[in-house]
């Protein structure tokens, strides 16, 4: 059996395209290793633990529950839409996984791996509270970038310890922290340097993810695995403390294992399955370090390759949501109706799994039209249509070439997918459908029908074959539309097996095929292309002259309705003062019509009027973006309409 799991998202934010450099890859994975017989349990959960949950729930005004229940069913609605299935997707605040990762500590605890140590904490005086990892900003000790309590997020990258941090001010309330003395516990990590040397000698995976971990066991430092608040799984020693995020994230595997099947000892402590993790090179030291020394520790199985993904970045920028460089799955993508299987295939083409990945929507317009659509959508429309009208049912006679060019595809499918090299395989796809291409049109059938059926027939026997071979290896990359088009010739592609590519039936029945593909226009595309635009502009310094050309004002909502067709739109007819303005927001999805009415906000009077759905608007309401969703700005005490802001 394997057991392949991804890196649990964190229930703290919407999926990006990003996350899917993790998720799709280990989808086409676990497809194809069913397809190639292999039992397989694919689980993932919602990582709901941690600061960023507290601190980002405090910002959109829920509960850390709230929040984590809110961003694990938009994972789930996500993960659905783009066919990402997982046999078990569980949520790290259960009580299932307390347990489990107590249960987990405490053997930890028996064993001598943790220990108690009195260090200094950043503390801020005026929330008289510690604070932990993301509650406290300051400088890296390492490289002098600004940084985050736990990580030097936009400097060298490194895990920064409780304590390290220089110069930390308080991110609640803004003010410098002091540091005061607390007991903490430490996992003894510097115990398993010559284990871990071992183990990666031997761990299987991609090479970005090992070689970086064999230059960092050199370098080994003790974890510090509890923090100072209410939130996460409590400490065994120590009820006041909660575990270090990082600690029972990992085990969420364990405990998801567990949920889904009777069977997880196998797996977990019996190591009579091979664990197979998909991460971003991004937390490779967590799953090539950390977590193998924490399952050797309490002696539980290791896991037998760590797969990374190279990261995403937004137009040679690395991803930040606060930044803008982000490109939403829900929102940009799905929203705006395009195929998944488009998306899934561009991730796992455009290039090497290991190598970060430029996300652009032009790359991504160009690869569906010419790839996805010109030459496989091509191929089998063309030959199935052709299939159907002209013989309906097909005698199979097909040539020795072509069943050798079927299984030298096959094989290099199977042997690029065993490495986790998904472009090598999904380019080996694509040759055989140009090949197809190519086949069908020097055999000229349409001509050849006019003169000699049978051998037309032969030659469509021929294409036929490349057709089903292409259905069936491209099933794990594209389920849905594969799906759709092998209803044509009767094949239920999800119980097919690779071996069946080069099986000839006696006969093959076609029916009128269905082509699920829609050829991407710049029009399509371009909304999300002025969309991502705008948030990438670094805008220029402006004089006050500049500034003061922009005719900002008070203004009060007289009535408010939403516009009819759009689910974002709502219609406005404001009071600037010396006149009435109508002015269209999109800001439907988190505001009530009812609740805007008399509401005192703040509006731009002299931009050029635009038409947004066939509707003027002659203004232009300001509010601080929060993912995508309007948080208004409006004035501090009551103020008429018409008031200059400036
Ligand atoms: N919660 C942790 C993982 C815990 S695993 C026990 C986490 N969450 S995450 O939401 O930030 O990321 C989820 C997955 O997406 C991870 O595998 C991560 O590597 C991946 N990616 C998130 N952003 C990414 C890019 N910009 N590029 C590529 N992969 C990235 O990390
Ligand atoms: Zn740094």
């Amino acid at each position: 059996m394997k057991l392949v799991t991804c890196g649990l998202p964190y229930a703290n934010g919407k999926l990006h395209v990003g996350h899917l450099r993790t998720y799709i890859p280990a989808d086409v994975y676990v497809r194809f290793l069913r397809m190639m017989n292999e039992k397989v349990v694919f689980v993932c959960g919602s990582d709901c633990h941690g600061t960023p949950i507290v601190v980002n729930a405090e910002k959109e005004g829920l509960s850390p529950r709230e929040l984590v229940e809110k961003y694990h069913e938009h994972f789930q609605k996500v993960f659905k839409k783009l066919n990402v299935v997982f046999d078990y997707f569980g949520k790290t605040i259960e009580d299932y996984h307390h347990r489990r990762t107590r249960e987990i500590v405490e053997k930890l605890i028996e064993n001598g791996y943790v220990y108690r140590k009195e260090i200094e904490l950043a503390y801020c005086e005026k929330c008289e509270r510690f604070l932990p990892d993301r509650y406290v900003e300051g400088i890296c000790p390492y490289c002098k970038s600004p940084a985050r309590g736990d990580e030097c997020d936009q400097g060298c990258g490194r895990h920064l310890e409780p304590g390290e941090i220089l110069e930390p001010r308080c991110k609640i309330c803004g003010s410098p922290a002091t540091f005061r003395k607390r007991n903490h516990y430490f996992f003894k990590l510097t115990a398993f340097r010559e284990f871990l040397q071992d183990y990666l000698s031997k761990l299987a995976g991609t090479e970005n993810a090992i070689n970086y971990a064999k230059e960092w066991v050199e370098n080994l430092r003790d974890w510090c695995i509890t923090r100072d608040l209410e939130w996460g799984v409590k400490f065994p020693l120590d009820e006041s403390l909660v575990l270090y995020v990082w600690v029972d994230a990992p085990i969420g595997y364990i405990s998801f294992t567990e949920q889904f099947t009777k069977d997880w000892e196998d797996v977990w402590v019996k190591g009579n399955a091979e664990i197979i993790h998909f991460i971003g090179l991004d937390i490779a030291y967590h799953h090539c370090i950390f977590w193998p020394a924490l399952l050797k520790g309490a002696g539980y199985s290791l896991p037998t390759a760590v797969v990374a993904s190279g990261m995403v970045k937004i137009e040679g920028k690395t991803f930040s949501k606060t930044r803008g460089y982000v490109v939403w799955v829900e929102d940009e993508y799905l929203n705006a109706r395009f195929n998944p299987d488009y998306l899934r295939y561009y991730i796992v083409n455009y290039t090497s799994h290991e190598k970060d990945l430029n996300f652009s929507w032009d790359v991504f317009k160009d690869k569906v039209n010419n790839e996805v659509i010109a030459t496989l959508g091509n191929f089998l429309f063309r030959i199935l249509s052709f299939a159907w009208r002209n013989f309906g049912k097909v005698e199979m006679k097909v040539d020795g070439e072509i069943i050798e060019k079927i299984l030298q595809t096959k094989d290099k499918v199977v042997d690029a997918i065993k490495k986790w090299e998904f472009k090598v395989a999904t380019d080996a796809i694509m040759e055989l459908a140009s090949y197809g291409n190519t086949y069908f049109q020097n055999a000229k059938p349409w001509e050849l029908i006019r003169v000699d059926k049978e051998k037309a027939e032969k030659v469509v026997a021929n294409a036929l074959q490349i057709a089903k071979a292409l259905l069936i290896l491209n099933y794990p990359v594209m389920p849905e539309s594969m799906e759709k088009i092998a209803k044509a010739i009767g094949l239920n592609l999800p119980n097919s097996s690779i071996e069946k590519v080069a099986e000839v039936d006696k006969e093959l029945v076609v029916a009128k095929p269905e082509l699920p593909f829609a050829k991407i226009e710049e029009k399509d595309i371009e909304p999300l292309k002025s969309a991502m635009a705008e948030r990438f502009a670094e805008k220029p310094e402006i004089s006050i002259e500049d500034f003061k050309k922009i005719d900002i004002r008070i203004a009060k909502i007289l009535s408010a309705e939403k516009v009819s067709g759009s689910k974002k739109l709502i219609k406005l007819i404001v009071d600037i003062g010396n006149e009435k303005r109508q002015v269209v927001a999109g800001i439907a999805e988190n505001h009530s019509p009812e609740d805007l009415i008399g509401k005192s906000i703040v509006i731009v009077c002299n931009l050029k009027p635009a038409r947004i759905m066939g509707l003027e608007s002659q203004g232009m309401i300001l509010a601080a973006d929060v993912n995508g969703k309007a948080v208004l700005l409006v004035p501090e005490k009551d103020v008429s309409p018409g008031t200059k802001v400036r």
